[in-house]
């Protein structure tokens, strides 16, 4: 449904809930590009209030008419404020009061752009169920790698082909911070300083650095990806907290780069998925690789397709407020058009394995004694948890060796074990470094 003016222009009625980085762009975009978007769209976009919480900041920078702007962000959002509301672009973030006012337009008959990642990645059943219920769009493009098209690539251009695995460097700061590490051979505490001191990280880098943060967009991919609920509670988590300027060092010395990792995996038989965040060494010659600073990519792996790589800006006020703006011409497009973009398909409905099922490989540097019969002593640590060697490696200095092991694939768990076996092997010094390795 759109509202036909006295001109007889279409109109699709946009209410703006949050204006920060991300919301001044959309509503400077908006305001900026108004012809344009009309004339793609078949409607006239027309803002029709702002949700702030605070009102008296300087908003000049979105050049809207201050008129726009409101506390009374329910009702805006129930068109008891301003009228009714075609579509509700939610950039406000967080659970509450995100889901309560994005339940609320969709029962108002309002569809809904959201960059919403923890939301969806938590709740996004209620979500979906309430825009089938409502018969009313829920695009999301934003939510995951910014300005990169990614999600409804997923969604609709590959709907015909099965995807088998996607890996991502979702997360811009912890990819700063690992770029910085692998380029000075600065600790995690310094590069971390530096990428505060540029405003890469925020002042409570936690949602970036422990993972949550590609966590969630992990749980959206892999949902997508798989036609399955995955929830962030689902994804395996680690951060890069643990990652020493030693495992940088080893990495470098094979010819690897270390990444913080979002893979979203159907397992062998296509019976379960995994989805895990955790650092990983991955080959230089692997696309992702070269993927560095804040930049995001993601490598998707399909039956048919074969691979394909999306590679952009993932954050930050331009580029995703591109991505919104794209989802809200998509569905101002349907309300001029009728009916709905393609909904959630969750059809397959597999289960999602835990970790220590997840087929990966291991890199292990060890500090041992150097004297006969140590080898093999190692060896039979991996060799009794059924974890087939690839490579071995040793580097003497002053009586002791370091040991430079790589495993072929098997399960994390029986890797696990081996490392919890080798840290008890009287010979074993110190097991200096342990990462996963992906992409060979
Ligand atoms: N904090 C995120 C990042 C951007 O560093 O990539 C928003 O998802």
């Amino acid at each position: 449904m759109t509202t036909t003016t006295g001109a007889g222009h279409r109109q699709v009625r946009v209410a703006l809930l949050g204006c920060g980085v991300v919301g001044a762009e959309v509503a400077r975009l908006l305001n900026g590009n108004a012809a344009d978007l009309a004339a793609r769209t078949g409607a006239r976009l027309e803002l029709v209030g702002i949700a702030v919480r605070r009102p008296g900041r300087d908003r000049s920078a979105a050049g809207v008419d201050p008129a726009l702007f409101t506390t009374d962000t329910a009702g805006l959002v129930s068109g008891a404020l301003r009228g009714p509301v075609d579509v509700v672009v939610e950039v406000i973030g967080g659970i509450e009061p995100a889901r309560t006012l994005i339940l609320a337009a969709m029962a108002g008959g309002a569809s809904v752009v959201t960059a919403n990642k923890a939301l969806l990645a938590e709740d996004g059943a209620t979500l979906s169920a309430a825009a089938e219920k409502h018969q009313v769009d829920l695009y999301y493009e934003a939510a995951v790698a910014g300005a990169i098209p990614l999600l409804r690539p997923l969604r609709e251009s590959l709907a015909g082909d099965r995807v088998r695995r996607v890996l991502g460097i979702v997360n811009g700061t912890t990819n700063y911070i690992l770029t910085r590490m692998d380029e000075t051979g600065a600790g995690f505490a310094d590069a971390l300083d530096e990428a505060t001191a540029l405003g890469y990280a925020e002042a409570d880098p936690s949602a970036d650095v422990d993972g949550f943060d590609a966590a969630a967009k992990t749980a959206i991919l892999a949902g997508l990806a798989f036609h399955t609920r995955v929830t962030a509670a689902d994804v395996h988590r680690e951060g890069i907290g643990e990652v020493t300027a030693a495992d940088v060092a080893s990495a470098h010395e094979m010819g690897h780069v270390v990444k913080l990792l979002a893979v979203a995996e159907l397992a062998e038989d296509g019976r379960s998925v995994g989805a895990r965040v955790h650092p990983a060494m991955i080959p230089l010659t692997h696309p992702l690789a070269g993927v560095r600073e804040a930049y995001n990519a993601v490598f998707v792996e399909c039956e048919s397709a074969g691979q394909l790589m999306f590679y952009g800006r993932g954050a930050g006020g331009a580029p995703t407020a591109s991505a919104v703006l794209g989802d809200l011409v998509a569905v101002a497009r349907h309300r001029v058009s009728g009916g709905r973009g393609p909904a959630e398909s969750t059809y397959a409905d597999l289960p999602v394995h835990p970790m220590g099922q997840t087929t990966t490989r291991y890199h292990i540097r060890l500090d041992v004694d150097d004297r006969p019969g140590v080898l093999a002593a190692v060896a039979t640590v991996f060799a009794g948890h059924g974890v087939s060697i690839q490579t071995v490696r040793q580097e003497e200095r002053a009586g002791q060796a370091s040991l430079v092991v790589v495993t072929h694939a098997a399960r994390d768990e029986a890797l696990a074990g081996t490392v919890a076996g080798l840290r008890q092997l009287a010979v074993v010094d110190e097991v200096v470094s342990v990462m996963r390795v992906e992409g060979m």
